[in-house]
């Protein structure tokens, strides 16, 4: 049995290193661009809520059996699983957890870097003045003449999947942690301007402040709730691994729970400061709150033109946007490199190139779905896109998520968790009552009412 203390593949250098890591990986297009988009589309208040809920009730004792399962396998997460389940004499069907996380990475990065190739567009777009004193209306045209040209969005795309690969390549060190622990405090910084200058300039705090927290119940229904419960695992990085993969490199004396609890605060705090950026400019421009992916390629663009200096400060932040992604791509696809530098003994540089070069293939699909094919439906009148948007989200984070709680608080010796957590009893306890009982039950309620 294999479950060693350091991994082959490198170490974070300290604490701080991990949760910056972490926090890199949970901090991204999930909260800036997706977070304030579905809660427009699902009325706001109510929505915001049960994701703050689900984050904090079912996401932290997730987030903190997946650090553990990582740190106590020290390797890729198909390998961690497979020496986790001989040491437990658990039922080897457990060991699909690796294999379906890896593959929801694929899915997830495939429309992921198509719109983080959007925010690199847009980078140079808001820098060369493009959006000084654009209306409404340009805006929205803006949007669709980049969405709608392929080539485009195929040449942005390759081009982030290019950047990922090469941080990817470098390794955790020299490549992951030397780019989370310049671009994490960039991207704080500058959210805490926007808030201020959205929230001045805009008029409208408050409506959008109200919009995010009034409890307007009517409008949500048990399929926005299964969104809310999919956003908190999308926004977290949970329920394929990533989390895992990036636990294998956590220095052993660290403690998982109040890290993870770190980790869910600061994803929160940049979804809802990335919401009080987006939403007064949406009501101070007469916008609407459910305009769907393109709410934030609209809103800050039009929002930037008015300002003196927009087109620098709104250049800075869709660089800061692509920063943000890059450091939530690169944890996707670390935990198929590492599998494959395990498996193939290779070197890093060829495994990142690889596993790359495949989500770079499959995202052609989503970079489609918004021009050539964006008349090809594949189930209930959904894009490609679509498609991998809510088949990942929606369905395999959620029950890559319920097969985790279930293994570390079922199936895994005992020894480990208590090991590897090392907190007292009635912490742990609690823990291990979430991770049997409610969060499992929590989700698969949920998928029941969304279904029928
Ligand atoms: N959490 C990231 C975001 O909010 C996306 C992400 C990175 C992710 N790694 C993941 C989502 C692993 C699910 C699983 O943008």
């Amino acid at each position: 049995m294999a479950l060693g203390s350091e991994s082959v593949h490198g170490m974070w250098s300290s604490r701080l290193m991990f949760v910056m890591a972490a926090a890199g990986s949970a901090v991204g297009l999930g909260n800036i661009w997706r977070f304030p988009y579905v809660a427009g589309e699902n009325g706001g208040g109510a929505f915001v809520l049960v994701y703050i809920g689900c984050i904090f009730l079912i996401g932290v004792p997730i987030m903190a059996s997946e650090i553990l399962m990582g740190r106590a396998g020290r390797q890729s997460p198909i390998n961690a699983m497979r020496d986790l389940v001989a040491h437990s004499n658990a039922n080897p069907l457990w060991q699909v957890i690796g294999w379906m996380g890896a593959m929801a990475g694929f899915m997830i990065l495939s429309f992921y870097a198509v719109i983080a190739g959007w925010a690199i567009s847009y980078f140079f777009q808001m820098g060369s003045g493009a959006f000084t004193g654009t209306s409404a209306e340009q805006a929205n045209a803006a949007f669709g003449a980049l969405t709608g040209d392929p080539v485009a969005v195929v040449g942005w795309h390759t081009l982030f999947m290019m950047m990922t690969i090469a941080i990817a390549a470098r390794g955790v060190g020299a490549g992951l942690e030397a780019t989370v622990r310049v671009l994490m405090p960039a991207l704080f910084v500058l959210l805490v301007v926007l808030v201020i200058y959205a929230g001045v300039t805009s008029g409208k705090f408050i409506e959008g402040l109200s919009f995010l927290f009034s409890f307007n119940v009517e409008k949500l229904t048990w399929e926005g709730v299964l969104i809310a419960m999919g956003q908190a695992f999308f926004t977290l990085s949970l329920g394929m691994g990533a989390i895992m993969a990036y636990g294998a490199y956590m220095p052993k004396e660290v403690s998982i729970i109040s890290t993870a609890t770190t980790i869910a605060l600061l994803d929160t705090v940049v979804a809802l400061m990335s919401g009080m950026v987006i939403f007064p400019l949406v009501f101070a421009n007469g916008l609407e709150s459910s305009a769907g992916p393109g709410l934030m390629f609209v809103t800050l663009p039009l929002a930037f033109g008015q300002m003196t200096g927009g087109a620098f400060f709104g250049a800075v932040f869709f660089l800061l946007v692509t920063f943000a992604a890059i450091t939530s791509s690169i944890s996707l696809v670390e935990p198929a490199i590492a599998w494959l530098i395990e498996r193939m003994k290779t070197t890093r540089v060829k495994a990142a190139l690889v596993i790359g070069g495949l989500a770079w293939l499959m995202g052609l699909g989503s970079a489609f779905s918004f021009n050539i094919w964006a008349d090809l439906y594949f189930v209930n009148g959904m894009t490609f896109f679509d498609l991998m948007d809510y088949v990942s989200n929606n369905i395999m984070l959620p029950l890559g998520g319920v097969f985790i709680a279930l293994f570390a608080g079922w199936a895994i010796d005992q020894d480990i968790t208590r090991d590897q957590l090392s907190v007292g009893p009635v912490a742990y306890n609690t823990w291990r009552f979430v991770t049997r009982f409610i969060a499992p039950s929590a989700v698969f309620l949920v998928f029941l009412l969304a279904v029928f």
